[in-house]
């Protein structure tokens, strides 16, 4: 089992961006936590980050063919755009779309997720621990996706 975890723009600046928001600990602990999560159910965890849209669709269409299942935060992007809800739906990989902060309790432009339009799942508002929710969900998923379609 593979897993991409891709974050969008200014994951990179956790630790120092509005820690009363999305937490004291910084990006590199967030990896590890997650890295740690799948390890511990053998899941292989490849890391991508960047704050370049066309990066992300790139790194999205480049899971095709080598993931299992995709791990998104795409920050500031899951609210505007349509090129990475598309590259998801383009894939066709199983997809859970995780933020730190709730963001239904933000800014009402926050409200709205394109990327969670084509997720199986969307953890939120629980800091790390929504990732930790996320492995489980995806890798439960897609485990019986694999059951049913050896059962047929
Ligand atoms: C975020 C929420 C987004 O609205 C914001 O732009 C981010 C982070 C989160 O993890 O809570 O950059 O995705």
């Amino acid at each position: 089992m593979k897993f991409y975890i891709i974050h969008g723009p200014n994951i990179n600046l956790l630790g120092l961006r509005e820690p009363t928001i999305y937490g004291k600990e910084n990006y590199e602990a967030l990896v590890q936590f997650i890295k740690n999560q799948c390890d511990a159910k053998q899941i292989e965890s490849v890391f991508f980050q960047s704050n370049h849209e066309g990066d992300l669709v790139d790194y999205i269409q480049a899971a095709y063919g080598d993931a299992d299942g995709i791990i998104i935060n795409p920050a500031a992007y899951t609210h505007t755009s349509v090129a990475i809800l598309d590259a998801l739906k383009a894939v066709g990989l199983p997809a859970v779309e995780v933020h730190l902060s709730n963001i239904y309790e933000r800014e009402s432009f926050r409200h709205h997720s394109y990327a969670g339009m084509a997720c199986i799942k969307t953890y939120y508002g629980m800091g790390f621990d929504g990732y930790k929710e996320a492995i489980a969900y995806l890798n439960d998923y897609i485990k019986g996706q694999n059951t049913k379609k050896s059962e047929t």
